[in-house]
């Protein structure tokens, strides 16, 4: 296998404020995504593959990419999904769910979209399903600006959905 390299965030650090916070992006990009980067590197070089860091690198990869600036009324194009209310809800229900730190995933399968929940960054025997959508809901990803509310962090994180970027991944 080979290295895996940190990419920089696709904006700035404050660009996803107030949903989510400059010290939040910046812990989260630099300690916990640049951990699971080093560390499977460091690992690699000691002849170790490290499943937990590299699905942890690839799956902030994608997060950081699904998200954007905050828009009111941010809306995936017509036609995404049959009733955007009922998906947004279900995501919304799978993603309070998780439990302890995870993820809730939109996966792509070949059988049509599919939600569903990652334990860690558990992304273990998918049979070629691939995430086109994801969110962390490690607290990490959110104590600092909402505590234990993991609600209301789901909830505002909707108006920062790149769904051009969902747009590509489907
Ligand atoms: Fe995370």
């Amino acid at each position: 296998m080979n290295k895996l390299t940190i990419k920089p965030l696709p904006y700035a650090y404050d660009a996803l404020e107030p949903v989510i916070s400059k010290k939040i992006m910046e812990l989260h990009h630099d300690k916990h995504y640049a951990g699971y980067v080093n560390n499977f590197n460091n690992l690699l070089d000691t002849g170790k593959i490290s499943s937990f860091n590299y699905n942890g690198a690839i799956m902030h990869e994608i997060f950081w990419e699904n998200m954007r600036a905050p828009q009111e009324n941010n809306l995936p194009p017509e036609g995404m999904f049959p009733d955007f209310a009922k998906f947004r809800e279900e995501f919304s229900m799978v993603a309070a769910t998780v439990e302890g730190s995870g993820w809730a995933v939109l996966w792509k399968t070949e059988s049509g979209l599919a939600i569903g929940q990652l334990e860690k960054h558990n992304l273990l025997g998918l049979n070629g399903a691939k995430p086109v959508l994801v969110l962390d809901v490690w607290e990490h990803a959110y104590y600092l600006d909402y505590l234990n509310d993991r609600k209301a962090y789901i909830e505002k994180w909707w108006s920062v959905v790149n769904w051009d970027d969902v747009s590509k991944r489907l």
